[in-house]
């Protein structure tokens, strides 16, 4: 008689698959990248700091680089801390910052997000960075990573440890930092009045159960989806504002674990090219923007799905619960809970997730290390 005891499995806590494990701790990877950074006058604090108030203040631009999923989490944080801070956000893949000559000055914060700390890209981009007198924030996924270890100020991301090659609760967690990181600078600068970061960090505090809603309840759909369209050949992904890099994020999942040809790019842009791959049962995913507050927006990408529609497409939407319009137009729906416009991509990414690891179970691959890829890359 022996005991079939699998170390591996027993890692995976139950779980058919790291990417399993690590989908369902989006809303704890959340939760602990919030927890102990703010008090509850709504005061923020960093964790390593060698940049000082007076060069905080004077910050006058601020580059975000990173590479793949942590890429498209910065390009979240540009939303949000250029509608927060009201300073200049670029963000920029590390390899082609670090190759062209950028504009960096003592005044330019350079923010490098990483969850391994170790890719080559993001560390030379840094280096490049500090050489020109830039300062270099990371937020990071790994103590004492070479990216940290090298920057000027650290945020960790409080997602534990990784092991699925393609990134899910990182990406959570390096969009909660970054907004963090937001709050403080419009702490620091005076940007905001205290009670206006207060509400944010109110509301932050409210995704972890949001992300939890949604992994409890929107399953069926997501799995229906993955099911009807295990066959397709390609996929498009739309979204506007913060839906853009989530639908960025959601094709490079699709791509990265189920090797399925997979085009992202902002919803607006449809009608300048896009919409010639558009042919009957095509199916093309939307990142609905809530429809409170950013009417203009709901209305523009509800007139997008009407286009594709008309051609015949396979809609699958991510809209807000009670979203009438797209339950009109939409053949599988996975809805959001409401929340703030900036903060919907912790939620509206969640079944993006589940949907690549679905198809590439359905498909028979291994998802949790596909081929080609790596999980941190450490050459350049
Ligand atoms: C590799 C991984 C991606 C990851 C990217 C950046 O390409 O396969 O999942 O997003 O590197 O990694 P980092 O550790 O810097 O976040």
């Amino acid at each position: 008689y022996t005991v079939d005891w699998d170390a591996s499995a027993a890692e995976k806590g139950g779980w058919d698959s790291f990417m399993d494990k690590e989908i369902h701790e989006d809303p704890a990877a959340v939760q602990r990248t919030l927890l102990g950074r703010f008090d509850e006058r709504g005061d923020i604090t960093l964790d390593e700091v060698r940049i000082d108030d007076h060069d905080f203040k004077s910050i006058d631009k601020i580059i975000v680089i990173a590479c793949g999923t942590a890429a498209y989490a910065g390009q979240v944080a540009k939303y949000a801390i250029e509608h927060w801070v009201r300073v200049p956000v670029e963000v920029e893949l590390a390899h082609e910052f670090r190759y062209r000559d950028p504009i960096l000055t003592p005044r330019t914060l350079v923010v490098a997000i990483s969850q391994s700390g170790e890719t080559m890209d993001t560390l030379m981009a840094l280096r490049h960075a500090r050489e020109q007198g830039s300062k270099v924030l990371a937020i990071c996924n790994t103590q004492g990573a070479s990216i940290p270890r090298e920057s000027d100020a650290v945020l960790y991301t409080h997602a534990g440890p990784e092991v699925a090659v393609a990134s899910t609760k990182a990406f959570v967690a390096q969009v909660t930092a970054s907004y963090l990181l937001g709050l403080y600078l419009a702490q620091v600068k005076g940007a905001m009045f205290r009670d206006e970061i207060r509400q944010i960090l109110d509301a932050l505090k409210d995704m972890p159960a949001k992300i939890q809603w949604i992994l409890d309840t929107q399953m069926t759909a997501v799995h229906e989806a993955a099911a009807d369209m295990v066959d397709a050949h390609s996929f498009l992904f739309l979204g506007r504002h913060v839906g853009y890099p989530v639908a960025m994020e959601g094709a490079l999942k699709l791509k990265e674990i189920a090797y399925t040809f997979t085009e992202g790019f902002a919803a607006g842009e449809l009608k300048h090219g896009p919409i010639a791959l558009v042919d009957e049962g095509e199916p093309v995913v939307f990142i609905v923007p809530p429809s409170h507050g950013r009417d203009v927006l709901h209305a523009k990408v509800l007139s997008g799905i009407e286009e594709v529609k008309a051609r015949g497409a396979y809609i699958i939407a991510v809209a807000e619960r009670g979203d009438k319009d797209v339950e009109r137009y939409a053949d599988v729906v996975f809805w959001r809970p409401e929340c703030p416009t900036l903060l919907s991509p912790l939620v509206d990414v969640v079944p993006l997730q589940i949907f690549a690891m679905d198809m590439a179970k359905l498909k028979g691959y291994d998802v949790d290390k596909p081929r080609n890829l790596a999980k941190s890359v450490t050459v350049e």
